[in-house]
């Protein structure tokens, strides 16, 4: 029997899904997010988590992977978020907010690269058996970057590139993430990549490696900087007519139901004719 999604199928009018195996609910997962509570640069204090979440669960969010920027090998940072993620989940539970949080870090690929796979292994997001956020740098570009993802991939963990839209080196040419990808790394591109902030250049990237058949996920990078509200909803909104919307389902639900679980999402496309990202809106045809 298949799964209803009610905020897709509002948006979208998809009747069903189809059933999925597994035992994950395939509702909108986001697998990004600064979410916490005074980690790093997101969310200020657990009164904003709350919102944020509430915020998230309102355009159709279930599950949110909490991801604060992991910039140097720091135990304590790690048990601190343990601590902290528990705190929060108290709060949603006395809110009434009906959020699924998971734990795991942005790490810099500085630490990607020097860090031992066991202890790397500790940052991944929670229960997935290695699915690790890599934050891919804004300028420049490390040839380490390529080494490391096979290290990490041969070792089980699922590499996955926080928004490589916004470098300037893939924003030339998507060679470097193609190499990124066969090493074992899937990409995920990120709201704040389609909301303007970062340019047209990094918003028509997006655009670009979507359809060049690269992006699996997508992802809020939700922090509490700019706005509360920064959920999935808005790129969704951003996305509708110009992705087939059975894609956007596979980006936000079905793919990060897949990384979550422990599998390796497929990503979505290519597309013939351009995916159109400014402009009247048209769908794409597969390649
Ligand atoms: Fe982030």
């Amino acid at each position: 029997m298949g799964i209803v999604c009610l905020t897709h199928c509002r948006r979208y009018r998809l009747s069903t899904l189809g059933s999925f195996e597994g035992g994950i609910v395939p509702r909108m997962i986001d697998t990004h997010s600064h979410l916490l509570p005074g980690l790093d640069h997101g969310c200020p204090d657990i009164e904003t988590s709350v919102r944020m979440a509430r915020a998230a669960a309102e355009a159709g969010v279930r599950t949110v992977a909490c991801t604060p920027h992991f910039l140097v090998w720091d135990q304590a940072l790690i048990e601190r978020a343990g601590v902290v993620i528990d705190e929060v989940r108290e709060a949603l539970t006395a809110a009434g907010v009906e959020v699924t949080l998971r734990l795991g870090f942005e790490v810099d690929l500085t630490v990607a690269a020097s860090v031992d796979i066991e202890s790397l292994g500790r940052l991944a997001i929670e229960g997935s058996g290695g699915a690790i956020v890599i934050e891919v740098p804004y300028s420049g570009w490390l040839p380490v970057m390529e080494e490391t993802i096979f290290r990490l991939s041969a070792a089980g963990l699922t590499p996955v590139l926080a928004h490589p839209e916004r470098n300037d080196r893939i924003q030339k040419s998507s060679d470097l993430l193609v190499r990124c990808l066969r090493a074992g790394a899937v990409a995920q591109g990120t709201g704040g990549s389609l909301s303007g902030m970062f340019g047209r250049v990094t918003e028509k990237t997006f655009f670009k490696l979507i359809e060049e058949g690269h992006i699996s996920l997508i992802a809020s990078d939700a922090h509490s900087v700019m706005t509360e509200g920064w959920t999935m909803g808005p790129m969704l909104t951003a996305l509708e007519g110009r992705v087939p919307p059975e894609d956007l389902v596979t980006l936000t639900e079905t793919n990060p139901a897949l990384l979550l679980k422990g599998e390796r999402p497929q990503p979505v496309g290519p597309y013939d004719g351009g995916v159109s990202w400014r402009g009247k809106a048209r769908l794409p045809k597969r390649r």
